[in-house]
């Protein structure tokens, strides 16, 4: 697989397509900029070759037209202070504009196009589409680790326009070289924590990490399934009643494998899913009628906390608890303070994408732990063993 490194941007107009899926707040401010942050040395590597850079990229889920609210307009000025050079804007991804402004670039500059997904035929992975988008362009870069699960026009089809000219970027070679350090030859203990709210968007990957790791720390909404297959009472906590067998099944295939599950003993629960609820502290297993766990309890932190001090290889995806509520986000920072802490003392960590790198980015620990991946479900994916239809574009010469 070819990578920026071994381009030579000289005089050509890249294409590069980025996952500026960034999360914003009411007024288009950035929340999270960890997927700008990464994509910054490969934008500058083909700006600093002498190439011109356009910007492609999706961002949320628009029903495939234009949404005020989710135009990458509102990403130029952070582009702007970061490139210190032309930021232009397309308010099209294709048609006139784009293509006079893409013919206008020169070396050093950058276009930025409007959002991908306000044309129905990028999720299709039209092939007009891609061949339009790759009209624009003289080499294509894939740099969007975080959509290359997706086959869509600008993460996959796109590539068979540039047979010659297709490239990897700095993101999504540094992902699948830290996603590889799980996975294989690992120094143990391993450890992986696995929060978030729901146990099917994860099933795959905790049956596939049943095979690898040491220590399996299950935390956020998802604990209650797996309390409730433990046989524990958990009043109206969070609950998936038809993956409630399929717990049962992943405590007794740990136990045969000789992995240490643990759900947490204790729980912070709540009369109602709100900051502002009656708050209390009770055993996981016997949650009153009418309460919710909501985060982990104190003494569920403290023997997570002993299990990551104790390993060398760390892997965390999702939080362990309400995380953007006060009153149930000590969980997760308990956890991520523990990652740190390993990770100081020489542990290998790796923090997968959405909500549990969010937690980390927020609470300023993105530079203390061993990489943030940009990824949430590519990431998953990727470890499921499933091929990324983005990096397997770049990868074959018959795409
Ligand atoms: C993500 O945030 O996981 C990626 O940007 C992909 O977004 P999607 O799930 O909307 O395809």
């Amino acid at each position: 697989m070819k990578t920026v490194d071994q381009y030579n941007f000289a005089g050509k107009k890249a294409l590069v397509r980025v996952d500026f899926n960034v999360p914003l707040d009411e007024n288009y401010n950035i929340t999270d900029d960890n997927r700008i942050r990464a994509a910054v040395p490969t934008i500058q590597k083909i700006l600093d070759d002498g190439g011109a850079v356009i910007l492609m990229s999706h961002l949320g889920r628009p029903k495939g037209g234009p949404e005020e609210k989710y135009s990458l307009i509102h990403l130029v000025p952070r582009l702007k202070d970061e490139f210190n050079t032309t930021v232009m804007f397309a308010n099209d991804c294709v048609g006139p504009e784009a293509a006079t402004l893409a013919n206008e670039l020169q070396p050093g500059m950058i276009l930025l196009l409007e959002n991908l997904r306000f044309h129905k035929a990028e999720e299709k992975g039209d092939p007009e589409f891609a061949k339009d988008l790759a009209a624009l362009g003289d080499v294509y870069v894939n740099d969007a680790f975080g959509t290359a699960h997706r086959e869509h026009a600008s993460t996959a089809v796109v590539a068979r326009y540039f047979p010659n000219d297709k490239v990897v970027g700095y993101v999504m070679q540094a992902e699948l070289e830290n996603a590889r350090r799980v996975l294989e030859n690992v120094e143990r203990p391993y450890t992986a924590i696995m929060g978030g709210a729901k146990i099917s968007d994860k099933i795959l990957i905790i049956e596939r990490l049943l095979d690898k790791v040491d220590n399996l720390i299950i935390g956020g909404g998802m604990s209650y399934t797996f309390i409730k297959a433990d046989g524990g009472t958990i009043g109206s906590s969070l609950v998936e009643e038809d993956k409630v067998e399929l717990a049962g099944r992943l405590i007794a295939m740990a136990r045969e494998k000789g992995v240490q599950l643990m759900i947490p003993v204790d729980s912070v629960v709540a009369d109602a899913f709100s900051n502002d609820a009656n708050v209390d502290t009770c055993l996981s297993h016997h949650i009153k009628p009418l309460w919710m766990g909501l985060d982990i309890g104190p003494n569920a932190r403290e023997e997570y906390a002993a299990v990551i001090a104790n390993s060398k290889t760390i892997l965390w995806n999702g939080p362990m608890g309400v995380f953007e509520m006060s009153n149930f986000s000590v969980g997760t920072e308990a956890v991520a303070e523990a990652v740190v802490e390993a990770t100081s003392r020489g542990a290998y960590s790796l923090i997968g994408g959405g909500d549990s790198a969010a937690a980390v980015n927020q609470l300023g620990y993105a530079d203390r732990v061993s990489y943030v991946s940009t990824g949430g479900g590519a990431l998953l994916e990727y470890m499921e063993g499933k091929t990324l239809p983005g990096v397997a574009a770049i990868e074959r010469n018959d795409y």
